[in-house]
């Protein structure tokens, strides 16, 4: 595969060959892939890696095969989050070995590839003004080779945490061959709900169906209820997440709350969100 500056420099011989000969491995990479799902919301910081991790964790200990691609590459989560922060990548015969955590999930995350916690994801252009316009791109291309170029092998669950901002989802709705569709994020206060409502629609545009809304963080403020965000929006509510400060503390130590404390609200509500995500899913 090209990189961009090769790209950049020469103008490209047969780029859009490349780039089809990638999407080819990727789309039969992901055959053995029996449902994919994005884990998205127009607002950060409420909850998108710390959900997807605990989903995941939910669904390997109830025996299912899990992965996840953490999707943000600018601020990569999942490899601390899952407890495989600092791991070797293996390159073995048509891919990368992905990294397994206590569970059984399989991590995937530009966390793995950067050489030190400071060093930012920085992508090369002959200036910094092409950088950006063709940051897209370049994040498509990145996100496509991720996939592609990952062993999975046979997974019934590939999760995606995305990054903040809903324009995200259109990029990997268009790389990933059958996405099963999207959960949405939500925490109770008023300019949340104000953002996640355009990601709703975003999301409603998407190749992929709305699998469901979920709030987090529940009982943190006094904000609006999700239940009318989610009937305005004509998706089914998931559930509702407390918020829990040994979640918080869990997920820095890539530990899965939701074995380390069952009986945990928060755990049961987890749990119950990811039963409801199988069954939309259609027992997956
Ligand atoms: N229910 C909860 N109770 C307590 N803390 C939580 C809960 N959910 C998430 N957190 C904490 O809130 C912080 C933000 O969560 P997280 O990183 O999952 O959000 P995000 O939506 O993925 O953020 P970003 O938009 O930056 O990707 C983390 O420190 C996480 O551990
Ligand atoms: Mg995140």
């Amino acid at each position: 595969m090209k990189r961009y500056r090769d790209i950049a420099g020469d103008g490209g011989s047969n780029i859009a060959g490349q780039v089809e000969a990638q999407q080819a491995r990727l789309r039969s990479r992901l055959a053995a892939v029996k449902r994919i799902v994005a884990v998205v919301s127009g607002k950060g910081g409420v909850g998108k890696s710390s959900l997807t991790a605990s989903l995941a964790a939910c669904f390997a200990s109830d025996g299912r095969r899990v992965g996840v691609l953490d999707a943000d590459l600018n601020g990569p989560t999942m490899a601390t989050m899952l407890g495989v922060r600092g791991r070797q990548l293996v390159v073995a015969g048509d891919g990368v070995e992905p990294p397994v955590s206590a569970l059984g999930v399989k991590v995937m995350s530009m966390d793995l590839l950067l050489p030190s916690d400071a060093a930012p994801l920085e992508w090369d252009a002959a200036t910094q003004a092409e950088a950006h316009t063709w940051r897209g791109t370049m994040e498509a291309n990145a996100l496509r080779e991720f996939l592609a170029d990952t062993r999975w092998g046979e997974l019934d669950l590939l999760l995606l945490d995305l990054p903040p901002g809903t324009d995200r989802l259109a990029t990997v709705a268009g790389l990933v061959p059958g996405l099963a569709g999207t959960v949405v994020v939500t925490i109770p206060s008023d300019v949340a709900h104000l953002v996640v409502r355009k990601s709703l629609t975003v999301a409603a545009q998407a190749k992929a169906p709305v699998l469901g809304l979920v709030e987090n963080m529940s009982g943190l403020f006094p904000g609006p209820d999700a239940a009318a965000l989610a009937r305005d929006a004509g998706v089914p509510l998931l559930g509702r997440v407390p918020f829990d400060p040994e979640l918080a503390a869990a997920a820095d130590r890539g530990e899965a709350f939701v074995t380390l404390r069952p009986d945990a609200p928060a755990a049961r509500a987890l749990r119950a969100i990811a039963a409801a995500l199988r069954a939309a899913l259609g027992d997956a």
